[in-house]
């Protein structure tokens, strides 16, 4: 599985037979309790929903989008199941992509947060540049990017899921291409105890930027 056809595919059947998480990530809670003011969540890469749903009964405007059609169905039916503010679209990440993207009324970049869990090390590199590019134009605007990722220490590490595509990414290259960008760097952990998944407890990385002050 080395292009991002064959990422697209893998994921269309993964969600097609996995049984939805339910519970929320630690980064998820993580991201709630450190910015209660931000008012509305990008979730890029949402996978079958488990933080959006959760950021949306915490009363956020939620925007999920997420390049597997079975991956937003099993999300779309789990929103028509509860009473808050969680839309969710199939797109795929491409150049300029957030361009094109319509957020809809309620939702108010300046007091956003784009976040995006365990998206860029299943996307090849190419894509993680587009994602970053397109998050710096809505930065500008006074959105948070909060990211987590598996890091380049977490390669021979046991899975729990064995064939995810994994593209481990090096904390410091990550952190270089967002200051590159003009990002600003709030927040930056790196380690192991921050998401916890069965026998597994992964070496990730947990960043959070601004636009440049
Ligand atoms: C490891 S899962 C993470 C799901 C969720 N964020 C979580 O933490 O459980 C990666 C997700 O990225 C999505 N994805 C992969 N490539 C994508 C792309 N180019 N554009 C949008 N979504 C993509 C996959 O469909 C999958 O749902």
């Amino acid at each position: 599985m080395e292009n991002s056809a064959g990422i697209g595919e893998y994921w269309e059947e993964y969600y097609k037979n996995a049984y939805p998480k339910t519970d929320p990530s630690l980064f998820a809670k993580f991201v709630l309790k450190t910015y209660p003011e931000r008012k509305c969540i990008l979730d890029v890469g949402c996978g079958d929903g488990r933080d959006s749903i959760f950021f949306a009964t915490e009363g956020k405007t939620v925007v999920g989008i997420d390049a597997s059609e079975s991956a937003i169905k099993v999300c779309k039916s789990r929103a028509a199941q509860m009473n808050g503010s969680c839309t969710f679209n199939e797109a795929t990440v491409s150049k300029d992509y957030f361009n094109t993207l319509d957020l809809g009324m309620d939702f108010r970049v300046s007091e956003s947060i784009i976040y995006s869990r365990f998206f860029l090390h299943a996307v090849v590199e190419e894509v993680e540049d587009w994602f970053l590019d397109s998050a710096m134009a809505l930065l500008g605007s006074g959105a948070l990017l909060c990211i987590e990722f598996r890091t380049v220490a977490d390669a021979e590490l046991s899975k729990v899921e064995k064939d995810h595509f994994r593209r481990f990414i090096s904390p410091t290259t990550l952190m270089n291409k967002c200051l590159e960008r003009g990002m600003n760097s709030l927040h930056l952990r790196v380690g192991r105890g921050l998401a916890p998944y069965g026998d597994e407890d992964p070496m990730i990385a947990r960043m959070v930027f601004s636009g440049r002050i």
